[in-house]
């Protein structure tokens, strides 16, 4: 037989803390991810809460979605905040520059903070550099978060919202390199300056603002620039499977060449972070500026007669996931945040819904099975002859592993196992420990494509997973292209 992957967990020398905020979403308003996605309106037929549909709001409450990124995304630099404030029939109907939205503005700030606040999550509100102005900037920021005497906050309370709303964290313009401005760095730096300057807000509930980036070079620039005016530069990543924009893979249906290369291509995420991290590392040694990965996932093409960007999801999706957070936790330090783009019915959703059905993802188990990684002190883990996986020219680590010690205490060890094909033996210590067992859950299917439809919403889902340890020693046998996430007993 051949020799198990060896994982080794020093559970005495805690790491940074993994902050729950890695596990954020997006929410844009695009294709059909906030109308019909999640907002039916409170006349609909589908059962609602103030508009907002209750299965949907429900399956993300399971979740404990920590942290919302709303309105955009691109749509952000084209979004007038006034337009979705007042009574609802008031409200224009308008087409905005990324063309896929007939906004008729329903959701505006107090409906959006009403699904926050339903899901006891923080806000991440995303402002318009694109085509706003400082003065609509600082007046939506004075509107959610300036108390009493203010003439906004008394607008606020006439439009039903008397207390101010809690904007934890407020984003400068979006992609200012491309559908938010093409603009170069240095120029958007002084931008950002001057909009940060005229934000006002009661000290103590002033959000906290991220700076738009892009790649090394604009982390370079801003990290420089705006270093005490920020707390964070954002970055996209996305997956494409072809790693080609004009031939991105399908979502369903693919072959094992493309299975291998969307888990290398998400694979780069790890080279991503540390590259930026050492810009910040020169240019911001004591560490008050994050990067936060405010969009990332799969990008598939988008099939015919579908909405905008609306794509499938499968249980490579999930890999994509977990591998991912793995990631992240090794990053804890430097990585408080990131947004998956994004929540429902647009490219790596958690959920996916047709008219009064609702479908959860593989993404969206792979989310439930890290909850326990939430605010949870990540564990330095050592992996010894780990296998790897090829196929043609590629090759990739047949193992990802993650540990930590979360908020009830208990040691969860998450694995990942990329081969297709191969179940893998992993023995797990934890020094100074002697482990009886490990149970959780795993999440895996017969096909690389697995993925729940409207028609048959459980196809794939967790299964309770459980082993104990034999002769002083733990081994778990995780089963081919899967995702596992064990509680380690001792
Ligand atoms: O998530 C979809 C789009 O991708 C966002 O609007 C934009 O920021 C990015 O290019």
């Amino acid at each position: 037989a051949a020799r198990p992957v060896s994982i080794s967990i020093d559970a005495g020398k805690p790491g940074p803390v993994i902050n729950k905020n890695v596990y954020g979403q997006f929410a844009e308003h695009l294709g059909t991810g906030v109308y019909e996605g999640m907002w039916v309106g409170p006349k609909s037929t589908i059962p609602n809460t103030r508009g907002w549909r209750n299965d949907v709001v429900g399956a993300l409450k399971a979740l404990h979605v920590p942290l919302v990124r709303w309105p955009g995304g691109c749509f952000a630099d084209t979004y007038h905040w006034r337009d979705g404030i007042g009574p609802q029939h008031q409200r224009p109907s308008n087409v905005h520059a990324n063309g896929s939205v007939d906004e008729f503005n329903a959701v505006g700030t107090h409906e959006f903070f009403d699904l926050i606040e339903m899901l006891g999550a923080e806000a991440y509100v995303n402002g318009n550099v694109g085509t706003g102005s400082v003065q609509e900037m600082a007046d939506w920021v004075e509107y959610m978060t300036a108390d009493g005497g203010s003439p906004l906050a008394r607008l606020r309370a006439r439009n039903g919202r008397e207390k101010p709303f809690k904007v934890a964290y407020f984003g400068i313009g979006n992609e200012l390199w491309g559908c938010g401005g093409n603009m170069k760095p240095e120029y958007y730096a002084s931008l950002y300056s001057n909009y940060e300057h005229f934000l006002r807000a009661p000290a103590q509930s002033r959000p906290k603002m991220i700076a738009s980036g892009s790649d090394t070079a604009w982390t370079e620039v801003l990290s420089k620039e705006l270093k005490g005016r920020t707390i964070g530069i954002s970055v996209h990543q996305y997956t494409v499977p072809t790693g080609n924009w004009d031939v991105k893979g399908k979502d369903l249906g693919f072959k094992e060449d493309e299975w291998i290369s969307t888990l290398a291509n998400t694979m780069k995420m790890d080279q991503m972070i540390k590259d930026h991290v050492a810009v910040l590392d020169r240019n911001d040694p004591k560490k008050t500026i994050g990067l936060m990965i405010d969009e990332w996932g799969t990008w598939y093409d988008e099939a015919a007669g579908r909405s905008a960007l609306f794509q499938q999801n499968s249980l490579r999706d999930a890999l994509v996931a977990a591998l991912n957070f793995n990631i992240f936790h090794q990053h804890a330090e430097r990585v408080p945040m990131t947004t998956i783009a994004q929540m429902v019915n647009v490219l790596q959703a958690m959920i996916l819904t047709d008219k009064e059905k609702m479908v959860l993802t593989p993404t969206y188990y792979a989310f439930q099975m890290y909850v326990p990684f939430q605010d949870a002190d990540s564990l330095p883990l050592a992996i010894k002859d780990n296998t790897s996986y090829t196929l043609g020219t590629v090759t990739i680590p047949g193992v990802s592993a993650s540990a930590a010690r979360a908020r009830d205490g208990k040691l969860y060890l998450a694995l990942v196992n990329t081969d297709p094909s191969r179940a893998v033996d992993v023995a797990v210590d934890v020094a100074g420990t002697k482990l009886q067992g490990a149970a959780g859950k795993v999440l895996t299917a017969a096909a690389m494509d697995a993925h729940n439809t409207f028609q048959h919403p459980q196809a794939i889902r967790p299964a309770p997973f459980s082993t104990r340890a034999a002769g002083g020693k733990l081994s778990i046998k995780v089963p081919a292209k899967a995702v596992m996430v064990v509680a380690l007993e001792k």
